[in-house]
């Protein structure tokens, strides 16, 4: 792992019509860390994830990744959408090897395939239809593709929506896994709890601008907050503070 593993995120802003989404949002997220992304319903979130998973074009801003301008067409970037889709016809172990012809991968896919569909305890379901699986399985399919292409970027949209306490953990000890491997991973939530629990770097964001950011310490600090107060204490005061 370099210095040079890492997303840079400068001055990103997309608008829709008169709504600027996100404006100026500018952050970095290394190679094994997650960074958490919180803020209000509608403060620019999922807009992000989706310009820098190339979903939505950004109006303007650059977004590098080791240097380089981020791409979209390698399997790089990896994104778990709040309502993770998968082909409803196709097995857990086809979709997967559907994203292995699509991203050229060798022969060695299917070893790989194995591993990641072990990890993320899929194997027991590999022969069932996507149309069959609950939204915590179609979240852990999604991931193991992730995993198979190799996505250095994790876009991780809501994840706890929806998923039983079980499941919560799961998804847990999931991302910091994938972090642990090497994957940057940006988390958007409004679960903030789940942020303090994960992230190392926070920004906080509302009506897309950045009102924050840092370590949970160091937002503590900027809040004049105590070390015995919670990310939820520290988002409120900074958001109440910028009006
Ligand atoms: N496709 C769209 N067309 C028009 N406005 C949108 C669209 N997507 C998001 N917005 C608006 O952009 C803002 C940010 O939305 P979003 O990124 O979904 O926020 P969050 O994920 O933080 O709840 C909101 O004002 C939302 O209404
Ligand atoms: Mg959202």
């Amino acid at each position: 792992m370099t210095g040079a593993d890492r997303l840079v995120v400068e001055g990103l802003t997309k608008r829709f019509g008169k709504t600027v989404a996100v404006d100026g949002l500018s952050f970095e997220v290394g190679a094994g860390h997650i960074m958490g992304l919180v803020g209000p319903n509608g403060a620019g979130k999922t807009t992000t994830l989706y310009c820098l998973a190339g979903l939505l074009p950004a109006d303007s801003g650059e977004t590098r990744w080791g240097g380089q301008a981020l791409r979209h067409d390698d399997g790089r970037v990896g994104l778990v959408p709040e309502s993770p889709e998968v082909y409803p016809a196709l097995t857990v172990y086809e979709h997967l090897g559907f994203l292995a012809r699509l991203h050229r991968l060798g022969p060695e896919w299917q070893a790989a395939a194995e591993r990641w569909m072990e990890r993320l305890d899929l194997a027991r379901h590999r022969d069932k239809v996507g149309g069959a699986l609950s939204k915590g399985l179609r979240q852990r399919v999604i991931l193991a593709g992730a995993g198979l292409v190799r996505a250095r970027l994790l876009l991780v949209d809501e994840p706890m929506i929806g998923l039983d306490p079980m499941g919560q953990r799961e998804v847990r000890e999931l991302l910091r896994e994938m972090a642990a491997d090497g994957a940057a991973v940006l988390l958007s939530s409004h679960q903030l709890g789940l942020v303090e629990a994960l992230a190392e770097s926070v920004v906080i964001l509302d009506q897309g601008r950045e009102r924050a950011a840092g370590t949970i310490d160091e937002l503590r600090a900027a809040a004049g907050l105590s070390a015995s107060d919670d990310l939820e204490t520290v988002f409120f005061r900074i958001l109440d503070r910028s009006g």
